[in-house]
């Protein structure tokens, strides 16, 4: 039966031009009677939602912009279709329910739109991409559009995998507690034989380190084959545990240009005995890299998230989809690690977006009081957390910080801070494992490791020249920059 058109009032037949079927034509998406513009609308417990921050065109009031976000985001296009009549609107059109102003922004403003669940597939992220952030990013009545947060009620959360294993499995299966775990990545990022490769994974991890790992852009290149660096990279992991008795590890980065190749390698990775692989699951996309989850949950492999290409989506604060979206979509599709800045490192990270983001990795529930700039809470259910990554540009000296900003369940990765120590990768490794478990004695003996950071390491580099060397190496470098993307709290 088609159901009832109650999208808007059709024009009575008798007002109609010969042969109009209905009321065609260009309409106001805010127009009364339309449900693109609801303020006041209750969200069910079913709903998605999506807060939005939204520059109109000069001339283009809130309503109609919001409006049109939730009209092209949901079933609607340009001009009323005949069609319309054989959709039941009330039920499939996302609606505006509320709009709030941009502290300090008077073109600007955020808008809470609710999808009914039945929009989306079950466990198909690039689904809701294609409604959420999809055509509507290029509508033309929009100076700017950025996604800001999203909710997933529960009964869609549960047809997602989430991370393979989580916190708790990794920390059991590596048999390390009560401390963030301390990484690092090889350089130069490009060009090093699998021979020297091995070398330098052998000498960091026999040095202190838990976990070393392949670069972002390092994959089955010409001067370094995926199979050479693989067997190198397993060996030099198997002698360092036996030499130092501790579990450890080696990302080896599956990226690939297509998923037959990405599998190929993981299996490889498996089959030398790799805890762990990584990827870089933005530029392999969400369907690769939800692919690639769901077989390391299969196979018992750990599966460490990479960014790359998250700046060009995520930075700028008008247009976009902020990060904490994007780390949500990581935590729901499946990641066991995810990079997530460092705030004191060489990478953009503003401390509070940072901090929140760490927490809702974590959270069995993200409370928007603990997570600054979110707009929902958000239960996880029984959903596994994340490892935030701390990486990009850190070093011995930025240690007290780093604990107090990500806490005990997270990875500590310094690449230039392990390679470039001056006695070579090892003691690199040694500084940072020293310096790691100072700040955390420290920190567990109560002392307040902002107020106290340099005197934990300089008491602790009396006990040791390598930590020593490392604190005169990189004395006084940091990289001192506005931040370009500040979180917008609506309630402080
Ligand atoms: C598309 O996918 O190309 C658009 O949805 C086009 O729809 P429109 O012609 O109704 O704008
Ligand atoms: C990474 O991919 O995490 C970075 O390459 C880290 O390298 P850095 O510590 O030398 O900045
Ligand atoms: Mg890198």
């Amino acid at each position: 039966m088609v159901p009832e058109a109650k999208n808007f009032d059709p024009v009575p037949n008798s007002e109609r031009p010969e042969g109009a079927l209905f009321d065609a034509g260009v309409k106001e998406y805010s127009a009364e009677g339309r449900y693109y513009y609801d303020i006041g609308f209750q969200p069910s417990e079913n709903h998605v939602l999506a807060a939005y921050r939204i520059t109109p065109q000069e001339g283009v009031s809130a309503a109609e912009a919001a409006a049109a976000v939730a009209a092209e985001s949901s079933f609607a296009t340009w001009t009323t279709v005949w069609s319309d009549y054989m959709v039941e609107a009330e039920r499939y059109c996302a609606r505006t329910y509320d709009i709030k102003p941009v502290p300090g922004r008077d073109d600007q403003f955020i808008a809470y739109i609710a999808y009914p669940l039945d929009l989306f597939e079950e466990g198909s992220l690039p689904n809701l991409m294609s409604s959420l952030v999809g055509n509507v990013f290029g509508f033309k009545p929009l100076r700017a559009l950025r996604l800001e947060d999203v909710y997933f009620p529960p009964a869609l959360l549960k047809t997602f995998q989430g991370p393979p294993h989580g916190i708790q499995v990794e920390r059991d299966r590596l048999n390390k507690y009560g401390r963030p775990l301390l990484g690092g990545t090889m350089k130069p990022k490009l060009g090093l034989s699998a021979k020297n490769y091995g070398r330098l994974v052998y000498e960091a991890l026999r040095g202190g380190l838990d976990f070393t790992k392949d670069d972002e852009n390092i994959t089955s290149q010409p001067f370094m084959r995926w199979r050479d660096r693989a067997e190198f990279v397993m060996e030099a992991v198997h002698k360092a545990e036996a030499e130092t008795g501790e579990r450890k590890g080696h990302y080896l980065n599956v990226t690939a240009g297509d998923m037959e190749e990405m599998y190929r390698r993981a299996e490889l990775a498996k089959e030398l005995g790799s805890r762990i692989i990584m990827v870089d699951f933005l530029v392999v996309g969400f369907t690769a890299f939800a692919s690639l989850s769901k077989w390391c949950r299969a196979n018992g492999i750990l599966l460490h998230a990479h960014r790359a290409m998250h700046s060009v989506i995520d930075r700028q604060p008008n247009h976009g989809i902020h990060w904490r979206v994007l780390a949500k979509w990581v935590r729901i599709v499946g990641a066991d690690h995810l990079h997530n800045g460092t705030v004191v490192g060489k990478l953009e990270g503003d401390r509070l977006s940072t901090i929140g983001i760490n927490q809702m990795l974590r959270a069995d529930y993200g409370r928007t009081s603990e997570c600054p700039g979110y707009h929902f809470n958000q239960p996880w259910l029984s959903m596994p957390g994340v490892f935030p990554v701390a990486s990009g540009g850190i070093h011995v000296w930025h240690m007290p910080e780093l604990v107090s900003i990500f806490g005990d369940d997270s990875v500590l990765q310094f690449g230039g801070g392990t390679v470039g120590h001056p006695w070579g990768s090892a003691a690199g490794a040694t500084a940072n494992r020293v310096a790691l478990e100072a700040v955390i004695q420290a920190r567990n003996e109560g002392r307040d490791l902002l107020a106290e950071g340099p005197d934990i390491l300089k008491e602790a580099a009396r006990h040791s020249p390598e930590l020593r060397a490392a604190m005169e190496t990189w004395k006084g470098v940091s990289f001192d920059y506005e931040t370009v993307d500040k979180p917008v709290i609506l309630n402080p």
